[in-house]
């Protein structure tokens, strides 16, 4: 028998529009003989020029009643925002006993739990594949091809916008501010670029994949994000010179008792795939105790890569897919609690601006020293016309509290003339 699934579609923006266009341009694409309608639709503005066609359909103003709708089958969220009208939607679509799709990574990120309890308690699916990476498959990689698995590490550069300024500041050679202002005028960042450069459109991203691979509920309490607001250029070309490269790396790794979520830039081998993943591509890199080291790259937004993962999803519904929203069961998933400060450890890169003076170096060198930090590389670069020199370096394996600890003492020394610079080394 076959079966016509009636779509609601909430959000007619960069996805949403391309995701009917594609519908109504594809209607049977799912495996089987079931085939997709769009028959309601939800957006604010309804004079807007669309690239879709709208005729035929039935308009909501308030995607809430869309969701509730019995002229639907199916609920697709492509508002965007972690509370308001996205989340109000799909908990009225969830509540209704229908499926959803969604890309939101936010909502996600802040409401999986409870979007998972009451998925999982009316017996439907909540499906999320476009919110991590668009439309490279790295969701469906950790929930299901990685089931069972014990995965130890995740590394991966999970917002576009950062991965094009840091890697063309490094192309062309200019500072953070000129490069974003122009990915502003290109459309590749935000005219408010906070969640982006912030870090935190990776952090929701991060704590994402985290609960899918570790069986963790999504908690953004756990990650520890920084941004790359204050990486300046001479950090790029400084690491450059030492082997690595600056990238946003959102992280995640078990470790006692409990796991290290994080963003921030770190600096990456130059011969990691990672570090080879330019402008405005997104990559992962995945390790598991059996399956070893993989690595996924693609285009993480963009309006075709999303709507194409959104449709993998519908057509997931379609041929009657359940599984738990996450890992496992809702009712089963752990607290994700931080690893306990005193247990990590790793290796890091400092720089310091320090006036051009004898026994500086001896002094640096004694900090790390005292603090039992011992030394990877060394580089110090010709000193400027005021008298400053830049000094780099990189340590060994070392705890966070004891690099801290070193880090506390450089900072006193009365050759700095700005406080130190440090990042970590990416753990890939
Ligand atoms: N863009 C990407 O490449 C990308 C990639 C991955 C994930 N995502 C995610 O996909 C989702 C959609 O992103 P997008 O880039 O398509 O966003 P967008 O272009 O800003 O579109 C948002 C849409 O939501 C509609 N909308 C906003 N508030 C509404 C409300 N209260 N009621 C009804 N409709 C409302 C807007 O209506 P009007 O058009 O009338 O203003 C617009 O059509 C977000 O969760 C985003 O994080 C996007």
């Amino acid at each position: 028998m076959s079966r016509t699934w009636r779509v609601g579609v909430a959000g007619l923006g960069t996805v949403g529009a391309e995701l009917v266009r594609f519908l109504q341009a594809q209607p049977d694409f799912a495996p089987g003989r079931d085939r997709v309608e769009v028959t309601a639709v939800s957006a604010r503005d309804r004079a807007r020029p669309r690239p879709c066609r709208l005729e035929g359909l039935a308009w909501f103003d308030d995607p809430v009643e869309l969701a509730r709708s019995p002229g639907i089958d199916l609920f697709v969220e492509l508002i965007g925002g972690a509370e308001g009208a996205a989340k109000a939607a799909v908990l009225a679509a969830l509540d209704a006993g229908k499926p959803v799709c969604t890309a939101n990574k936010a909502m996600i990120a802040h409401h999986g739990q409870a979007l998972a309890d009451l998925a999982e308690a009316k017996d439907v699916p909540l499906l999320f594949e476009a919110a991590v990476m668009g439309g490279t498959p790295a969701v469906k990689l950790l929930r299901e091809g990685l089931l069972g698995e014990d995965v130890r590490t995740l590394a991966g550069i999970l917002n576009g916008t950062c991965n094009f300024i840091l890697s063309e500041m490094e192309r062309s050679e200019r500072s953070f501010g000129e490069v974003l202002s122009e990915a502003q005028r290109l459309g590749y960042a935000e005219a408010d670029p906070t969640t982006d450069v912030g870090g935190f459109d990776a952090g929701h991203k991060i704590a994402i994949l985290a609960a899918l691979a570790f069986g963790y509920a999504p908690n953004l309490e756990c990650a520890e994000i920084s941004g790359i607001e204050r990486i300046e250029l001479l950090d790029i070309r400084l690491a450059r010179d030492l082997g690595y490269r600056i990238k946003l790396i959102a992280s995640a790794q078990r470790e006692a008792g409990g796991a290290v979520v994080r963003v921030a830039p770190a600096l990456v081998p130059l011969a990691h795939p990672l570090a080879q993943a330019g402008g405005a591509l997104n990559a992962l890199f995945v390790e598991g105790a059996r399956v070893g080291r993989l690595y996924l790259q693609g285009p993480g937004a963009g309006a075709g890569p999303t709507a194409a993962a959104v449709a993998a999803d519908i057509a997931d519904v379609i041929a009657g897919a359940r599984r738990p929203v996450f890992q496992r069961p809702a009712n089963e998933l752990l607290p994700c609690p931080p690893a306990d400060p005193g247990h990590r450890s790793g290796k890091v890169f400092i720089r310091l601006m320090v006036h051009d003076r004898p026994g500086v170096i001896a002094a640096v060198s004694e900090a790390l020293a005292k603090a039992q930090v011992s030394i990877d590389s060394f580089l110090q670069r010709p000193v400027d016309e005021t008298g400053v020199v830049p000094i780099v370096l990189t340590t060994q394996p070392a705890s966070e509290a004891a690099v801290a600890d070193a880090v506390g003492h450089i900072a006193e020394l009365d050759a700095l003339v700005q406080p130190p610079r440090v990042l970590p080394l990416a753990r890939i």
